[in-house]
């Protein structure tokens, strides 16, 4: 086949109708785990919620939405902690999976940086985007030999690699601002799509806070090589843009439209997760709540593990007033 954009390739690839990865291969949890299955899920939820309270004390928020919901993990542990008192919403690539929690309002997406016209106006918001942006497509650049920034063309067939025509435009206006310093040999996941994608839900909010929560780095330490990797059920493969796998790349955290930006450690430490195991006092007298509480430090501690989901950063985004000074 003929080489094309990475950008176009990994579009199709992953949310073309009937054939994109994600539309026709199960839920990404047929294919990896991340945070927000199981018991890390329940506690993610929980510190989500936390991190709303912290500005606005007046309740919950009227509306949690979950963007690129999967089959609807985070959404359905959102839904537990708030019962009726808040709306939730779950927006994915597919049709409503069976079986979802009826509390959770399902709304589809077309994938990738497109977002549905039904998200709109949204007040009293909490939104959430988690793991959404790597798998938004974005240009990917090599600089050749004479140092000059070209973009990356691919076989979608085969995943075989073409350097193209030079960079050029708002990529290339994006990269001079966020990532000067590559080097002839080295690549550049050029950040404008998600940044574009980030902005545009971010106009969607009235009121409310917005969360991108996903792996990426920031300009003192941007990957050399590049981080388009691919993933088939359970196992990382190389990144062949035919539908076969998920692509995907880390984020640059730091040109995101954000108030602010920590890592998942730091920002769950601050709201009070530690992974600190209970008293062993407590298994004698009340052993199911010794091992409850076990099986959640083991979660607290998981989020915020060095090298592993503690390594992910947050971009915190208010929109309107807070009801706390
Ligand atoms: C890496 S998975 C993460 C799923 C879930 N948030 C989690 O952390 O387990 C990315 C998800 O984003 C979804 N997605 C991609 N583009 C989207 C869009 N524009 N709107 C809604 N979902 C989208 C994909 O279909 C996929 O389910």
């Amino acid at each position: 086949m003929d080489p094309v954009p990475w950008r176009e390739a990994w579009h199709t690839a992953l949310y073309a109708a009937g054939r994109g990865f994600y539309v026709t291969r199960g839920g990404p949890a047929a294919h990896f785990t991340t945070a927000t299955h199981g018991v890390t899920g329940a506690v993610l939820a929980e510190a989500l919620l936390r991190l709303w309270s912290r500005r606005h004390r007046g309740g919950p928020p009227a509306v949690v939405v979950d963007v690129g919901a999967g089959r609807g993990e985070l959404a359905t542990h959102v839904a537990d902690l708030l019962g009726a008192r808040a709306g939730v919403v779950a927006v994915d690539v597919v049709d409503r999976p069976e079986g979802l929690d009826p509390r959770i309002e399902w709304v589809r997406a077309a994938g990738g940086a497109l977002l549905p016209d039904a998200l709109e106006g949204l007040s009293g918001a909490l939104v959430v985007a988690h793991e959404w942006l790597d798998v938004v497509p974005c240009t990917v650049a090599g600089v050749d030999d004479r140092g000059q920034l070209r973009e990356v063309l691919v076989d979608p067939a085969t995943g075989d690699e073409h350097l193209g025509g030079g960079l050029s435009g708002e990529d290339l206006d994006w990269v001079t601002a966020h990532w000067p310093d590559a080097r002839p040999g080295e690549r550049v996941e050029v950040g404008r799509a998600r940044d574009a994608a980030w902005a545009e839900l971010v106009g969607r909010v009235e009121s409310g806070v917005l969360v991108a929560v996903d792996y990426g780095h920031l300009a003192a330490d941007r990957p050399r090589s590049g981080t388009l990797v691919g993933y088939r059920s359970g196992t990382l493969v190389p990144p062949v843009p035919d539908g076969s796998c998920d692509v995907t790349a880390h984020v640059a955290m730091d040109s995101l439209w954000a108030d602010g930006l920590a890592s998942q450690r730091d920002l769950l430490r601050d709201l009070g997760l530690r992974g600190e195991r209970p008293d062993h006092a407590l298994a004698q007298s009340d052993p199911l709540a010794y091992l409850r509480a076990l099986e959640r430090a083991s979660a607290e501690a998981e989020l915020i593990r060095p090298g592993g989901l503690g390594d992910f950063w947050w971009a915190v985004k208010h929109v309107g007033a807070a009801d706390v000074p």
